[in-house]
């Protein structure tokens, strides 16, 4: 398949996965729990199949160091949902984490610096 696709299907699970996450921020009501932590978890797994799809596809399945980071990125970013839910007192400190570790992936995959 074109990695093109994967590389729509990767971006499009990013934007699903921020949008729901920084809603988590806004209203961490506790009705709202399961069904955010549903829709997280389906677009981080996407993600994920998607991002090591990309690494088969466009690196020959070679892994190089800014992808161990934007692993790293994804793990934490990944957690954050859960976590407004669990800390609700902490949302602001969670969400300048998220955008700290979106912005380090971004530099890892548009400037590959190792
Ligand atoms: C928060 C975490 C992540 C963000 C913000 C992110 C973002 C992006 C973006 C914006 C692209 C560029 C698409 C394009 O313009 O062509 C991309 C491509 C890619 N991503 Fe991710 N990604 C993340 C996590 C991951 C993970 C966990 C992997 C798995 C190793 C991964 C592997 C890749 C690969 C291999 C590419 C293709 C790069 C290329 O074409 O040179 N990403 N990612």
């Amino acid at each position: 398949m074109d990695p093109v696709y994967y590389k729509i299907l990767h971006v499009f699970a990013l934007l699903v996965l921020t949008a729901w996450t920084f809603a988590a921020f806004a209203n961490p009501a506790p009705e709202t729990r399961k069904q955010t932590l549903i829709i997280t978890g389906i677009a981080s797994l996407l993600m994920l199949i998607s991002g090591f799809g990309l690494v088969a596809k466009v690196y020959g399945g070679h892994f190089f160091g800014w992808m161990i980071v934007k692993v790293v990125c994804w793990l934490v970013f990944s957690a954050l949902a859960g976590l407004a839910y669990r800390r609700p007192q902490l949302r602001g400190k969670f969400a300048l984490l998220g955008f700290s570790v979106l912005l380090i992936a971004l530099v890892m995959v548009y400037m590959k610096p190792f």
